[in-house]
């Protein structure tokens, strides 16, 4: 099955509401949401990064909040009518005001660590034939290789639908951390605990032995808001070192709308913190432009298939970073069970257990600059299809390294 899209429009521009050549307009920009998805009268202000938290609890204090952004994003979201709206743009703080919107399903610190002792190489035997193809730079591989440490000691964040956290197959791998869209702590759609899965599970996953956080921001039906996933990458931010994962933090972004200036820049403080990010390109055939997969930080990625075939719903471009196996996955699912799926969050997926794997070796790895560790590592050249302008690269998981 493949998820339906959200429909990222590539090529529609920023627009910004500052009437033209009017030098003299102090006002903040209004940045619009990509329409037919807006929800109307709710806003997102962005402080400038200096702003003190006096000014801006002093600001908060002012008007009808539904999120206060504490952490590297500053700002808060809210429904503002016409005059607040104005009053809001007039606040010398304030560096944007963007549109809050709906956000869906797309398928479409760290310590470093010293010493060494000997590897030790894991062998599964038969695993599902995405596992295989990541730990060989051949096809035909019929084994999954990992290193013995397995993420141990890394957390990896699933920001999507929640995780079904006693699935049987996470063996108490995995905890509930927060909830920012509904009130009900569980996986009521699937696709969360589906991404869960590849990245850790006993017999579906890549990195057996990382943490899965379960951060709830799309609803059972797949969406969510800009405004609730911002308060979400905050959260991750805080957390982590409440969890027990000084060997690293990997950040899965499940979801993709269109482009938002607000939802790029909290998924870039994310990354500049030292937490590794990765979202799927999404998955509308057309120029990577939809958030948080255009913001160049982050790391994102495509689907190829089992015959190293590059999957037609892919969106491409420079800011493809990689492809990973993301056709006909089998994985875990709702209510104990198993599903096969496909689409670019299954790819992501991949790469989110990868990038687990590498912060959980002895090793000097940052989550900042691991995208491009992994593209230095990737099997490169292998894949058909690729489109012009993108990377020919097939994600690896390094074992033998
Ligand atoms: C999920 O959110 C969307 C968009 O806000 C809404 O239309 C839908 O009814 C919600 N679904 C559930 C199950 O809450």
């Amino acid at each position: 099955m493949l998820f339906s899209a959200a429909v990222l429009l590539s090529l529609l521009p920023l627009v910004l509401s500052a009437p033209s050549g009017h030098l003299l307009d102090k006002r903040a920009p209004l940045l619009h949401a990509r329409s037919g998805k807006v929800i109307p009268g709710q806003y997102i202000v962005k402080f400038k990064d200096e702003t003190s938290q006096t000014v801006l609890s002093a600001a908060v204090g002012k008007v009808k909040t539904t999120h206060v952004y504490k952490g590297a994003f500053k700002g808060f979201a809210g429904s503002l009518d016409s005059k607040s709206l104005e009053e809001v743009r007039n606040l010398p703080e304030v560096e944007y005001v963007e549109e809050d919107a709906v956000v869906t399903i797309t398928d479409g610190e760290v310590a470093s660590k010293t010493g060494s002792s000997p590897r030790a190489i894991v062998t599964q035997l038969n695993p599902p034939w995405n596992l295989a193809r990541i730990s060989s730079h051949t096809l035909g591989s019929n084994v999954y290789k990992y290193d013995s440490t397995a993420g141990l000691g890394t957390c990896a964040y699933v920001l999507g639908t929640g995780i079904q956290i006693n699935h049987p197959q996470f063996a108490g791998g995995a905890v509930w951390g927060a909830n920012f869209v509904d009130a009900t702590t569980t996986d009521g759609n699937g696709h969360g605990t589906a991404i869960a899965g590849i990245i850790r599970s006993t017999i579906y996953g890549v990195a057996k032995q990382t943490k899965l956080v379960a951060v709830k921001v799309l609803n059972n039906s797949g969406s969510g808001t800009t405004s609730g996933i911002i308060q979400a990458l905050n959260f991750v931010q805080t957390d982590w070192p409440t969890r027990g994962c000084a060997n690293g933090v990997v950040a899965a972004l499940t979801f993709g709308g269109g482009f938002s200036a607000a939802l790029n820049s909290a998924a870039t403080n994310l990354v500049n913190s030292g937490i590794f990010v990765t979202t799927g390109v999404g998955s509308s055939n057309s120029q990577v432009g939809g958030s948080p997969a255009s913001a160049p930080a982050v790391c994102s990625i495509g689907a190829s298939n089992s015959a190293d075939q590059v999957a037609s719903f892919n969106d491409y471009g420079p800011l493809l970073d990689l492809y990973a196996p993301g056709v006909t996955i089998l994985t875990t699912w709702i209510n104990g069970g198993t599903n096969t799926l496909s689409g670019t969050t299954l790819a992501m997926a991949h790469v989110a257990g990868i990038g687990a794997l590498l912060l959980g070796l002895p090793s000097s790895l940052n989550g900042a600059t691991l995208c491009d560790y992994i593209k230095s590592i990737a099997t490169s050249g292998v894949l058909t299809g690729v489109p012009p302008n993108t990377n020919n690269l097939l994600a690896y998981n390094g074992w033998d390294l």
